[in-house]
């Protein structure tokens, strides 16, 4: 059974790589549900912890490569703000390789697809989210 994967995608890098490896039928997991957002810094924590606590098994966050965000500095915001999550998602026992944080152009389909199964293959190592466990 597939993972499946809550895939917060910026309105301008995040979700064009994304649509691009669709358009280009670029094979990837088939668990990932994106979800549109204007920018990888507005993804608040709440977000993330509730998707884990609805039965997402991971929840990835993607924004425009380091200094390209579109917002200036958004991705940085992202950055710091999820290292906090994965912290206080380990102090709900939750494995924080649960959460994956990257970045990409807009023409990087094939990054995209890339950090895609890297964090299925990910999940593929850990068990179905249940409180207290990892
Ligand atoms: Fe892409 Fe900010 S607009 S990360």
């Amino acid at each position: 059974m597939p993972k499946f994967i809550v895939a917060f995608c910026c309105t301008w890098c995040a979700y064009p790589a994304a649509d691009l490896a669709g358009s280009a039928r670029m094979p990837y997991p088939p668990g990932v549900r994106i979800i549109r957002v204007m920018c990888s810094g507005m993804v608040h924590p709440d977000l993330v912890l509730r998707a884990l606590e609805k039965g997402a098994d991971g929840v990835m966050v993607v924004g425009c490569l380091p200094g390209g965000c579109h917002y200036r500095d958004g991705n940085d915001k992202a950055r710091a703000r999820m290292e906090m999550v994965a912290e206080l998602m380990e102090d709900f026992g939750l494995d924080r390789r649960r959460l994956f944080v990257g970045w990409c152009s807009g023409a990087e389909a094939d990054r995209f697809v890339d950090m895609v199964q890297e964090m299925s293959q990910r999940l593929a190592g850990l068990n179905t989210v249940s409180p207290g466990e990892g």
